[in-house]
């Protein structure tokens, strides 16, 4: 079975999740792609649903399958937001940020009841880190922030180098938000809310890639069927 055979399974138990008029976030990349590929064939059956994209990438798509679109500022609360990851742990803790849409993506996750994530088993790990964590950072000062995200990787008892993210042409690659990428490469985050929160204390940092406490559903395909992976967060 193909990886895009895997991510399919894995969108089509997500599309399961979805009831009749429901306000839905839309996530970005290629697994999430397969979702809101095959809500689109729902929406064209006559499935009532409202959505929010999670990127322009996302928002494109769905425009094109004709699924009714809108925004936050008309719709604060969402219902169910099904999205991919770079990285899923055994308590659901997830890296993103890989396709660059990170902040919209934490932003939608954060007004959704539920956050559930689709991928293939090549994401599940033990430990997070091996995929360079994104953060996204503001443009002006960014060699400023830069030290500061250093000494953050230091305290927080990780060690590794960082890169500015390029787009295809060499340039640096700039975000729906217009911010800029810096991907931190430090094979293993031990004490990953510890890093996320001494990150998000640096003032030109806008959001970092960690997801901890947001996804309670995890739908990992395998060559064998898909997996269910569930953490409560009622008592958190
Ligand atoms: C987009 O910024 C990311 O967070 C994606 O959700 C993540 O990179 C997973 O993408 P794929 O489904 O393409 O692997």
């Amino acid at each position: 079975m193909s990886s895009e055979d895997l991510k399919r399974q894995a969108a089509l138990k997500a599309i399961e999740l979805v009831e009749p008029g429901m306000r839905l976030g839309l996530g970005t990349g290629s697994t999430a792609r397969h979702f809101v590929e095959l809500l689109g064939d729902r929406v064209k059956a006559g499935l009532d649903v409202l959505c929010v994209p999670t990127s322009n990438a996302t928002r494109i798509q769905a425009e094109s399958l004709a699924i009714p679109l809108t925004t936050l500022e008309e719709t604060p609360e969402l219902d169910l937001t099904v999205d991919g990851a770079d990285e899923i742990d055994e308590d659901l803790r997830l890296i993103k940020g890989g396709g660059g849409a990170l902040l919209r993506e934490k932003i939608v996750a954060m007004a959704s009841d539920r956050m559930v994530v689709i991928a293939d088993a090549s994401k599940q790990v033990a430990t997070l880190g091996a995929f360079p964590l994104p953060v996204e950072v503001v443009r002006f000062g960014f060699r400023s922030t830069e030290a500061w995200i250093e000494s953050c990787i230091e305290e927080a008892g990780a060690r590794g180098s960082m890169a500015l993210r390029l787009a295809a042409g060499g340039e640096p690659f700039i975000t729906d938000n217009g911010n800029y990428i810096i991907d931190l490469k430090l094979g293993r985050i031990n004490e990953a809310e510890l890093l996320d929160e001494l990150l998000r204390s640096v003032p030109g940092v806008v959001e970092t890639g960690l997801f901890l406490g947001i996804c309670d559903l995890a739908y990992i395909a395998t060559p064998d069927g898909v997996r269910t992976l569930q953490v409560d967060r009622s008592v958190d």
